[in-house]
């Protein structure tokens, strides 16, 4: 048998064929005939038999072109070769997901619905409509905070013009992917914001995560302190009476939906006419 110069071949696994001839050898010359296969003796024998008719030059070039590999080292070779090549596609892989994760952190995690963090995304019909009235009251170069709304943050980052500030405010550690605009916040910490984005945000969004007074109630504190004037809230429709209370937000006709059906009646509330800018084009 021949053996191919693959250069992927580990010089080991050939010293190892070399160590384990001698082995066998010795193995044999000692009598210790029970720990050699039969097929290894047959080999040895065979190798003999061909040795004796053949002119030593013959031998010589024999030994040199051809290395009797037994069927063990032939398929740990094997084996070797596509570990090796299994590797390679891998690191490919990896070099690549690495590459566009650099051009487009969306790409870095997976952001499935987590209901344990009360999770319903928005559809790409309300992403849009909400979208489309943060460019109009931001403008190109104002400001827009997402308030545990991170689906219209996503939305927002593949519309915006360059100059318009986005920064999400988020319990899931997830989006900080997002790096310098996602902004750790918990509900329960309503005044633990960064004191120099307070009161800077033409458009307010917030969606919270629980239907109760509670939940209500801080947020809006944190709503107050970060807007300078427009706010849109998203939530159940029992909670009308209390978003025009704590917030002076009535609700709209516009109704946002979710990807994944909620069973809840969902509503919009806005500070503003958000209606009559609804039909008018979305982005
Ligand atoms: C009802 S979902 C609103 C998501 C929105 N519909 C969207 O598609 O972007 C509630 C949001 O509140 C976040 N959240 C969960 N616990 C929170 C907490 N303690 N403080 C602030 N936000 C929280 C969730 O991660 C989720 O993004």
């Amino acid at each position: 048998m021949t053996i191919v110069r693959n250069p992927v071949i580990s010089p080991d696994l050939l010293n190892f064929e070399v160590m384990s001839e001698v082995n066998v050898n010795e193995a044999y010359q000692e009598g210790n005939g029970a720990k050699i296969t039969s097929t290894s003796k047959e080999e040895i024998d065979q190798s003999e038999d061909v040795k004796e008719k053949r002119s030593p030059a013959a031998e010589d070039q024999d030994e040199e072109d051809d290395v009797q590999l037994s069927a063990f080292t032939m398929s740990a070779l094997q084996e070797f070769v596509s570990e090796q090549l299994e590797r390679e596609q891998r690191r490919q892989q990896a070099e690549q997901l690495a590459q566009d994760a650099a051009k487009d952190p969306d790409q870095l995690a997976d952001f499935e619905e987590d209901w344990q963090l009360s999770q319903f995304w928005y559809d790409d019909a309300t992403c849009r409509v909400l979208a489309s009235e943060a460019l109009r009251l931001a403008g190109p170069s104002g400001r827009v905070a997402c308030l545990s709304s991170p689906t219209l943050y996503r939305h927002l980052r593949k519309v915006r013009p360059p100059e318009l500030k986005l920064t999400l405010f988020e319990y899931d550690q997830r989006f900080s992917v997002f790096g310098p605009e996602f902004v750790l916040y918990d509900y329960r910490s309503p005044l633990d914001v960064p004191g120099d984005l307070r009161e800077q945000f033409d458009l307010v969004v917030a969606d919270p995560p629980f239907l109760s007074e509670e939940c209500l109630t801080k947020t809006a504190v944190t709503v107050r302190l970060l807007a300078k004037q427009h706010i849109l809230l998203c939530t159940g429709a029992q909670m009308a009476p209390l978003a025009g209370r704590l917030l002076g937000l009535h609700e709209c006709r516009f109704r946002p939906a979710h990807a994944n059906n909620l069973a809840n009646e969902f509503r919009c509330f806005a500070s503003y006419d958000l209606d009559s800018h609804v039909s008018k084009g979305t982005t």
